[in-house]
């Protein structure tokens, strides 16, 4: 049971209530745009050592914590974590990104995927879970996170990050039924991975749907809006206060469909969608988060604490947590973070 504190502003945002100063965190908050992270990872090693050692990833959790007394601490880990635990061979490229042997369609399904060791195999990040909880300040809610059945089935099907996703369209729409095996399979791993995370501590989770946009909107229905509403109802099942929240990037006007059917208490928006728009179509159903241009905080300035005033007028008024519409890119310079959470809390003037 996770029990609702009421001093922890994320969390009360997430259950509809309207703080005075927006809650705040930001997806990538951990990362190489922090000189503590870069010193931390050139020891680990490999970027998967990072994840599963429990010293490093509590360690790498709360770097932007200390930094910036953010509202929301989040895990560190991936979202390839899934495939790895079901048997997929992953690998980081450093100035690549992820690298997985592809799964080559639907015989690959008995052949590579595996379910049986997913808790063993994902143990260390129950552990740095437990760790972090332990460590963090009293306001500060534990977010812990899964990435969605489609944008994770885009990385085991293509090998790694795509501009297309033609291989993966191919089997997707070419062979249906055989590619709902497969998002059944993650479905099930991930609403488990993400009770386990909860056990561990997680106070809330989010689910990453970085490429739902990437697909017309009855496929979006069928592999995103649908596997997000199975893992929020299997995550509700067992622990029905714990808030959801989902991340449908570049999902439009289909944002609308994520806030009606799929029972996720937030949404995250990314920074296409007009602001009147997220007040007036989502705000009423779901607490949003959201939106600013990550390159808006690389640029930092007058124009960055403009777009964060606005988007503070324009949300403040309803549930509502400060967040970018993706996550913090390595170029951003760190005293820009800063800048951006005394912005959100009425600390700069100019
Ligand atoms: O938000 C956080 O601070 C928690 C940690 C986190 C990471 N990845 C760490 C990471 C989270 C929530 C993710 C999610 C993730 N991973 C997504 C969904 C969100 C998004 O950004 O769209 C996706 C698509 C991935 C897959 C992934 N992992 C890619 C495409 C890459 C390479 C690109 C990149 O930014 O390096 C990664 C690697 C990765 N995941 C890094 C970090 C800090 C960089 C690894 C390094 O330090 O070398």
């Amino acid at each position: 049971m996770t029990a609702t504190s009421p001093d922890k502003p994320l969390l009360r945002a997430l259950q509809g209530e309207t703080p005075s100063v927006p809650p705040i965190w930001l997806m990538r908050q951990a990362g190489r745009y922090l000189p503590e992270y870069r010193e931390l990872r050139a020891q680990a090693g490999s970027f998967l050592d990072l994840c599963f050692t429990p010293d490093f990833a509590t360690e790498v959790t709360l770097q932007p914590i200390r930094r910036y007394g953010l509202d929301g601490a989040i895990l560190f880990s991936d979202i390839l974590v899934i495939p790895y635990a079901l048997g997929q061979p992953l690998w980081f490229e450093q100035g690549v990104g992820p690298k997985l042997e592809a799964l080559d369609g639907p015989d690959a399904l008995d052949r590579v995927l595996d379910p049986a060791r997913l808790h063993e195999v994902l143990a260390p990040v129950y552990t740095t879970l437990r760790r972090v909880t332990a460590e963090l300040p009293p306001d500060v809610t534990m977010l812990g996170f899964a990435g969605a059945p489609w944008t994770v089935a885009t990385y085991m099907v293509e090998g790694g990050t795509s501009k297309d996703f033609a291989t993966v369209k191919r089997w997707a729409f070419g062979d249906p039924d055989s590619f709902q095996r497969l998002i059944d399979q993650l479905v099930d791993s991930t609403s488990r991975y993400l009770n386990a995370q909860i056990e561990a501590g997680a106070e809330a989770v989010q689910i990453f749907d970085t490429w739902a946009g990437s697909l017309p909107a009855a496929a979006q229905e069928r592999w995103c809006v649908d596997p997000i509403r199975r893992i929020v109802a299997a995550v509700k099942a067992e622990h029905p206060n714990t808030p959801v929240i989902a991340f449908p990037k570049g999902a439009g006007p289909l944002y609308t469909r994520y806030a009606a059917q799929t029972g996720a208490d937030g949404l995250s928006v990314d920074a296409s969608l007009p602001l009147d728009w997220i007040r007036t179509q989502l705000q009423g159903t779901v607490t949003v988060q959201g939106n600013l241009d990550p390159q808006q905080l690389v640029v930092g300035g007058p124009g960055m604490r403009a777009a964060i005033r606005d988007i503070c007028a324009q949300l403040g008024n309803g549930p509502f947590i400060f967040n970018l519409g993706h996550g913090v890119v390595p170029q951003t310079p760190p005293e820009h973070v800063a800048e951006l959470v005394a912005t959100v809390r009425g600390e700069t003037t100019t």
